[in-house]
């Protein structure tokens, strides 16, 4: 047999670090109940035509594409809006809005693996179905910026722009959409010179290109000084000043909201997904090259996949990537390992008796684990302890005989012996303590 290997740029993850990623998904569960998101699952594949619609070029590349065995072309789940949106189309197109609708799951890409890419990985993903007010966008932030304090990462910051600006600019120069999303994706890369480019053979005005030129240097933490040059550089372009308008509403309202973070604001910051329409952000912290979260508002997307004009704002949360930065700064997740109690017994008599007292603290919610190795009391108290065991008990014939069995306290080493029946008030009371 050939050695089995993960696929490349997939993980397995043993207790320990799934126990760190289970803990990162805890939290993002009690900011959607905090926040009133409500849990939906989709299916890990959808139709390829579904997840490449509004993907952009990059993602519909990496994809895992392939045909099932009735002819039909799927591809394996490079996010979760597409499905949200495909949702919001059909089945969820009458419900009342707002509508927030949380997804907790792996996400497949067939990106180059590196430090923090991978081609499994995991988000929390967030969308405020609805409404195209600024407090919805203001929400969206406030939750993900709670989310980077609750793990504890430090010196995280934000990255905001509105691709409305941008497009406002080329829409007004008759740029037609597709030609603005080839623009789009250079700019997410930030291949400014090479957007340019494509923007003169276009055949753009002049006046165009000293614009894009301008804006795409529009960058700064002051917000207000920030919206008053973009609208300076863009007063010619109506929609990409009402763009700028919508950014500054935006953020004057998530300043008095009193929430606090660092941020750049850059005009000319785009994302690689095709379907945004307004504000666009991720987070990003200094330990990697990669942003640990992305989203931005989209307003045509449902409408795109049939449903009605509905206005909405996301963002996913790479769980795989704040784990990962936690590790790098440091932070320990806060883990319950769970272990309490083992159960030793000696001879083989006592194991109907060993399993029966199991199942009776386990019916009162205490771990409890067997030993099934058939080892020593002396190899498997060493086991216990190896591995963080609290309690340890111990069923011999002659305490039997007595119905008591010993309770050893692992971390203090002592131990005596009890009832059986005072068992569990004792391992309870010694919890508490
Ligand atoms: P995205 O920026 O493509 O946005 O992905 C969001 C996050 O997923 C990234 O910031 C990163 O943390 C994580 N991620 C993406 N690719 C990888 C990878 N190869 N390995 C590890 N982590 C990765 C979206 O997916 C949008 N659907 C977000 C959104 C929701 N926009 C509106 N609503």
């Amino acid at each position: 047999m050939p050695e089995f290997k993960t696929p490349r740029g997939m993980r397995d993850f043993l207790p320990k670090e799934a126990a760190a990623m289970k803990y990162v998904e805890g939290i993002t569960r009690e900011l959607a109940m905090l926040y009133g998101f409500q849990e939906i699952i989709t299916p890990i594949m959808e139709s390829y035509e579904l997840l490449t619609a509004k993907s952009g070029e990059e993602i519909r590349q990496r994809m895992y594409a392939f045909e099932d065995l009735g002819g039909r072309k799927m591809g394996l789940r490079p996010e979760f809006t597409a499905s949200v949106a495909r949702l919001m189309a059909t089945s969820l197109r009458n419900k009342p809005k707002p509508i927030r609708l949380f997804c907790f799951g792996s996400l497949y890409r067939y990106d180059e693996p590196q430090l923090g890419r991978y081609r499994e990985f995991w988000q929390s993903n967030f969308e405020t179905i609805g409404s195209s007010r600024p407090e919805t966008d203001v929400e969206i932030i406030a939750l993900t910026n709670d989310l980077f304090q609750k793990v504890g990462l430090r010196n995280y910051w934000f990255k905001i722009g509105h691709v409305g600006i941008i497009r406002g600019i080329l829409g007004m120069e008759g740029v037609k959409e597709e030609d603005q999303n080839r623009i789009m994706q250079l700019l997410d890369k930030n291949l400014w010179d090479d957007a340019l480019a494509v923007a003169k053979a276009l055949n753009v005005s002049e006046k165009c290109l000293a614009t894009l030129k301008k804006v795409f240097g529009i960058k700064g933490e002051d917000s207000d000084k920030i919206i008053k040059e973009v609208k300076a550089a863009v007063k010619n372009y109506e929609k990409a000043v009402s763009a700028a308008e919508n950014l500054e509403e935006i953020l004057q309202l998530l300043r008095g909201s009193g929430v606090k973070f660092d941020m750049s604001i850059e005009a000319g910051f785009a994302r690689g997904l095709e379907y945004y329409t307004g504000i666009v952000f991720e987070v990003s912290v200094p330990e990697l090259d990669v942003s640990l979260a992305g989203g931005g508002r989209y307003d045509r997307l449902i409408e795109l996949f049939g449903g009605e004009p509905t206005p909405a704002v996301g963002i996913a949360h790479g769980i795989d990537r704040i784990t990962l930065s936690m590790e790098k700064q440091g932070i320990q997740p806060k883990i319950e390992t769970g272990r309490q109690v083992m159960i030793i017994f000696i001879g083989d008599k006592l194991k109907s008796e060993a399993l029966k007292i199991a199942s009776i603290l386990r019916s009162a919610g205490i771990p409890v684990e067997l030993e099934v190795m058939g080892r020593a009391v002396a190899r498997a108290l060493q086991d216990a302890d190896r591995r963080g065991i609290k309690h340890a008990i111990i069923l011999g014939p002659k305490e039997m005989e007595k119905q008591e069995v010993i309770l050893r306290d692992m971390t203090k080493r002592e131990q005596h012996a009890t009832k059986i029946q005072n068992l569990l008030k004792e391992i309870e009371a010694k919890r508490k303590t």
